[in-house]
Order: structure tokens, then C-alpha cells, then sequence
């Protein structure tokens, strides 16, 4: 079984302290720093985009996860790459020809991420399982953090990983809403190996992060 990674995702940081925040995510034993990109119009929230990310980049060595929600999302693919992206995960509505921007990923040397909303079936991109580095299922319809889990997460999340185990194949999984100290160890057990969160981490236990994540950590 792979190691079990958290990817803290920054939404839920003080958007005014933001580089302090990932030097914290850091020192807390985060293993990655997951960035949710959203462009008011493919989600109906608006972050940030490629300037920040780079600001950012100076303030921690771990990967950056960037969750692009933006639409159309090919002809951006290159920026957050530039700006310092080491996982780049992209949603199949938001291309016109999902193959291209995973050759595109490729090309700039980034490990591909695909990510499934809660009404997208994995039978759309599973010819695609051996192209691609990691599929992120969303446990919320994405757009805003703090939301409630989605049960049938863990459905899928199970279907993932039979298919996965069948195929011998390497891909990461990620889940991404709603994950709290409750739901950790089913999605665990369920198949996944990487964990998004922000409201668990940056707001339970008066926002002790390194216990916030430690605790997601041996769930
Ligand atoms: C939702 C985002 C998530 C979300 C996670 O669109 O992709 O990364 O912010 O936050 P919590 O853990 O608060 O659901
Ligand atoms: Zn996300």
C-alpha cells in the first residue's frame, strides 16, 4: 500500500499571510501544497492565478498540487506550469480535447492530474488511466471549501482502485471535499493515497495544523 500523503489545500489559509501559511504547512509535515485555481466562470468562486503561484514558490520546496478550475483550460496549462505547478490536474469539461492537454502536461514535464466531479463517471477517462499520473475525485461539487463530504465518494473511490489493481497501475489517488477526521479512514480504506483538505486542517483544534494533519496522517 502506498504511503498516505496530505495535500492541505490553501483555500482555507489567511489569503492575506499566504506565503506564511505554506512555511507552516511545511514545518507541520504537509507533503504537498494543494492550490485551488477557480475562474468565476467554470466554478463560481474566483482565486488566484500564475503571479501568485510564482510569488509563492519561493516560500516552500514541496510539490505544488495546482487544482485548475478554469475553463477553457488548454491554452493556461503552460503559465501555471511556468509559474512553479508540479502536479497540474485539469477537469475534462473544461478541454475540448482532453488527450491534447494531457500531452500538453507531458510535454512541460509536469505529472498529470485528471479530476472527476461528483456526476462524472470514471468510464470517461479509463483508456486514459495509463497516460496519467494521479485522479483526483472531488467529495464536493467544487467552487467553495468547507462542504459537506459526498458519501458516494467512497463508491468510486473502490471502483478506482479495482480497476487500478487489475491494470497494475501506478496513478495516485486523491480525494478532494468535505474530508474530516471522520470520513479519513473510510476514503483510506476505501483506496485512496493522497488527502485534500482545508477546513479539517486550518480550523480544528483552534488551528493546530501539524495536529490537524498528523491526525488526518495516522487515520
Ligand atoms: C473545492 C476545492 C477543495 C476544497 C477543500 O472546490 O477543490 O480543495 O477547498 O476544502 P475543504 O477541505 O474545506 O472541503
Ligand atoms: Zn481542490
Amino acid at each position: 500500500m502506498k504511503k498516505i500523503q496530505i495535500s492541505p489545500s490553501i483555500l482555507s489559509a489567511n489569503f492575506s499571510q499566504l506565503g506564511n501559511e505554506i512555511k507552516r504547512l511545511e514545518d507541520s509535515g504537509a507533503d504537498m501544497i494543494h492550490i485551488d485555481v477557480m475562474d468565476g466562470h467554470f466554478v463560481p468562486n474566483l482565486t488566484i492565478g500564475p503571479p501568485v503561484i510564482k510569488a509563492l514558490r519561493n516560500y516552500t520546496k514541496l510539490p505544488f498540487d495546482v487544482h485548475l478550475m478554469i475553463a477553457p483550460v488548454h491554452k493556461c496549462i503552460k503559465d501555471y506550469a511556468n509559474a512553479g505547478a508540479d502536479i497540474i490536474t485539469i477537469h475534462p469539461e473544461a478541454t475540448d480535447n482532453l488527450v491534447d492537454s494531457i500531452n500538453h502536461i507531458r510535454e512541460l514535464k509536469k505529472k498529470i492530474g485528471i479530476s472527476l466531479n461528483p456526476n462524472t463517471q470514471i468510464s470517461i477517462i479509463s483508456h486514459l488511466l495509463d497516460q496519467i499520473d494521479l485522479v483526483l475525485i472531488m467529495s464536493v461539487f467544487p467552487g467553495f471549501g468547507g462542504q459537506k463530504f459526498i458519501p458516494n465518494a467512497l463508491n468510486k473511490i473502490k471502483e478506482l482502485k479495482k480497476i487500478k489493481d487489475k491494470k497494475n497501475l501506478s496513478f495516485d489517488i486523491e480525494v478532494d471535499g468535505g474530508i474530516n477526521f471522520d470520513n479519513s479512514k473510510l476514503v483510506i480504506e476505501a483506496g485512496a493515497n493522497i488527502l485534500v483538505s482545508g477546513t479539517t486542517i486550518f480550523k480544528n483544534n483552534k488551528g493546530d495544523i501539524k495536529k490537524n494533519i498528523d491526525t488526518l496522517k495516522s487515520s
